[in-house]
């Protein structure tokens, strides 16, 4: 499979008053065509800047302090600003959760979606418009041409999302970033925007990165998994191995966490404990204070992300130990639960 992506020991800090945060803290992954690659993780494990590191779109004053990204066989970070801009753009496209925000208000939909193939691939007018039309069939949107003429606030935010995968597209790209492109929308329509992430792989061979903190969307959608914790990947591997058999505590934990369906009412369990801090040092596993599982040297030594067999790996000094974890890592704590 060709490598679309390839990320090596990614560290990211953003300088603030307080110290420097560290949020990525030696991240690595990859995506080939066609694939979907999923990265979960809790509120503020640093998801999204790994993301928008890959796509050049940190936030100031956030700035990559070190690592390699390799777009289709180019390390971008030997390019200039505008080379690593062009490449980027054109090799993939960024999906975001918030899609009122990411839309022009002023500007009917079909126009957005024309705007690339008019300003970047050198399309006519009409073609443009030709083309942003199919895009809004291809991602399901209903009566294209009367939708094209549609402003955002017009329009529900299932559909609006969708106008967004179809400006992603617009430009053709190979690979989709998308950073929690379902939080915000209902059941029903997250399958459907979903569906249509898992067509594009399907029939024309688009990679996915999908974030997002919800193991049950990954679980459905992607093949290979990384699970971030504190700036860091702790688990990678095939998701539904992952799932059944999980080798890092934290996995597990968050398996937990997805609501079961065979219950009446959905319960969320919440992992007890707070994240790490990220302004800090972190001398043994980030996880220490918040595990089971956790031994004497957990707390002083930090656990590098090791090979389990050849396709998984995992950063928990007791990876191999996994049958001797404590029962009350599989077992949901009473005290645990959330409506
Ligand atoms: N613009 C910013 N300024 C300061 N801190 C930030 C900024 N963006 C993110 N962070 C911090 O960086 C860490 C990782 O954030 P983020 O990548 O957004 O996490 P996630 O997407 O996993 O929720 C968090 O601690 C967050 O508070
Ligand atoms: S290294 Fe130790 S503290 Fe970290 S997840 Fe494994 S057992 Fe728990
Ligand atoms: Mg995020």
């Amino acid at each position: 499979m060709t490598a679309l992506l390839e990320v090596h020991d990614l560290n990211v800090e953003i300088p603030l008053s307080s110290g420097r945060l560290h949020a990525v803290r030696g991240v690595s992954l990859s995506a080939s065509a066609g694939q979907a690659v999923g990265l979960v993780g809790e509120s503020g494990s640093g998801k999204s800047l790994t993301l928008r590191a890959v796509m050049d779109l940190l936030p100031v004053p956030a700035t990559i302090t070190g690592g390699t990204i390799v777009v289709n066989g180019v390390d971008v970070s030997r390019m200039s600003a505008k080379q690593r801009r062009e490449h980027l753009s054109s090799a993939m496209a960024m999906i975001f959760q918030d899609s009122l925000t990411a839309l022009n208000p002023t500007m009917r939909v079909g126009d957005q979606v024309a705007e690339v193939p008019v300003r970047r691939l050198g399309m006519s007018r009409s073609s443009a418009r030709a083309r942003a039309t199919e895009l809004l069939d291809q991602v399901g949107i209903k009566d294209p041409e009367r939708r094209y003429r549609a402003y955002p606030h017009e329009l529900s935010g299932g559909m609006r999302q969708r106008i967004c995968i179809a400006i992603a597209l617009s430009a053709e790209p190979g690979l989709i970033l998308a950073d929690e492109p379902t939080t915000a929308l209902d059941v029903t329509i997250q399958a459907q925007v979903l569906g249509v992430l898992a067509r594009l792989r399907r029939d024309q061979g688009v990679g996915l990165v999908l974030v997002t903190h919800d193991l049950a969307v990954i679980s459905g959608t992607c093949e290979h998994l990384n699970v971030m914790y504190g700036g860091r990947i702790v688990e990678d591997g095939p998701t539904g191995e992952l799932i059944h058999a999980p080798r890092h505590p934290y996995t597990a934990a968050l398996l937990r966490s997805v609501p079961d369906p065979d219950l009446p009412v959905h319960r969320l369990l919440s992992i007890a404990g707070a994240p790490p801090d990220l302004l800090e040092a972190i001398p043994g596993c980030a996880f220490a204070p918040r595990c089971p599982a956790v031994i004497d040297r957990c707390t002083t030594e930090q656990p590098p992300l090791a090979p389990i067999g050849r396709m998984r790996a995992s950063a928990c000094w007791r990876a191999h130990d996994h049958e001797h974890w404590p029962p009350d890592i599989a077992e949901p704590a009473a005290g645990e639960m959330r409506a």
